[in-house]
């Protein structure tokens, strides 16, 4: 396994990759987990994901949605928790982030369904907040085949379209149709590889028509002054929430301050 990084030994990124992320609305960057954190957090999710399959918030077949695993599972809490990977997030918000929540995103084998493009922010029940961002981890090689992500590079200022169907190919089309036209970007990842994408950022990820499920954990990290909109959400439906209360308290951490 490859062990370079484009994580410095300061453990910041080089000014090209925050540069790229503002510029484009998403960042590849290598290197984020080592091969012995690799090793122990793959085998972590496989057996969360032998346990929790039922628990999945996706119905819809693109992919298994297992969300806040941070509270269930030691090993999958201490990736989430992850210093090095939080202070990224926030050398490229640019302003302090806690966390949303975090998911395991799988593909099973041969699953052959797209995630189809949408945007992210539009799901959420946010309010007041600067630009969101997620970090995509491959916890296995994920070549285009396995189900990567693609990108609109520069929608990362798209706000205000209402929340796209990821079962629908055309449905970000449909909301913005200038979108169909942008030159789109597919990023494959080697294990312990991320990516970065704001909330805006249009995206899809491919099928998996390979052997090997596609294993991603994903870190969403929230401007540390986010609020409650008031709207529905699997994560926040069962705190009883005012409209206006800020997002923070243990529910949501900022471990990495
Ligand atoms: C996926 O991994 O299939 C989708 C990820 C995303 O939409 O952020
Ligand atoms: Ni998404």
């Amino acid at each position: 396994m490859r062990r370079e990084t484009d994580i410095g030994p300061d453990g910041r990124l080089p000014d090209d990759l925050v540069n790229g992320y503002r510029e484009h609305g998403f960042v590849r960057v290598r290197g984020v987990l080592g091969p012995e954190q690799v090793e122990r957090f793959g085998a972590a999710a496989d057996a969360y994901l032998e346990g929790h399959r039922g628990d999945s918030l996706e119905k819809g077949g693109a992919f298994s949605q297992l969300v806040n695993v941070w509270q269930a599972d030691q090993d999958l809490r201490d990736l989430t928790f992850d210093r090095r990977l939080g202070r990224i997030a926030e050398q490229l918000a640019g302003f302090p982030v806690r966390l949303w929540h975090d998911q395991m995103l799988v593909k099973e084998p041969h699953s052959n369904t797209a995630t189809e493009f949408h945007q992210d922010r539009p799901y959420w029940p946010h309010a007041g907040d600067r630009l969101p961002l997620s970090a995509w981890i491959a916890l296995v090689d994920v070549p285009p085949e396995r189900g990567c992500m693609t990108f609109l590079p520069g929608t990362q200022d798209r706000s205000g379209l209402r929340a796209q169907d990821l079962h629908d190919e055309d449905d970000l089309f449909a909301v913005d149709p200038e979108l169909r036209w942008i030159p789109r970007v597919t990023v494959p990842l080697r294990a312990g590889d991320c990516t970065f994408h704001s909330g805006y950022t249009g995206h899809m990820a491919l099928p998996n028509s390979t052997d090997l499920a596609r294993l991603a954990h994903v870190v969403i990290y929230m401007d540390a002054e986010t609020a409650f909109s008031g709207g529905s959400h699997p994560v926040t439906d069962s705190l009883g929430l005012a409209k206006g209360t800020r997002l923070d308290g243990d529910a949501f951490p900022r471990p990495w301050a």
